[in-house]
């Protein structure tokens, strides 16, 4: 789904940065430009960003898989 329509990213495109070490909105706006143009999309934008990191502490405390490391 869409979340910001302006840099056309999806919520796919922004759990895929998380997986790659993005943690702040600002991490998502230097890298995706989300939140960057009309500012519409930053609170969906900061949801769905919190979700991807909640998903995975806890695939990290329950043992799943998981490739993200927090930034030191
Ligand atoms: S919808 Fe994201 S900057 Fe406009």
């Amino acid at each position: 789904m869409y979340v910001c329509i302006c840099r056309g990213i999806t919520d796919s495109r922004i759990r895929q940065e998380v997986a790659n070490g993005a943690t702040t909105i600002r991490e998502l706006g230097a890298r995706l430009g989300v939140a960057t143009h009309c500012g519409q999309c930053g609170p969906h934008a900061r949801a769905v960003l919190a979700e991807a990191v909640q998903e995975i502490v806890t695939s990290d405390v329950t043992g799943g898989t998981s490739v993200w490391e927090p930034a030191a």
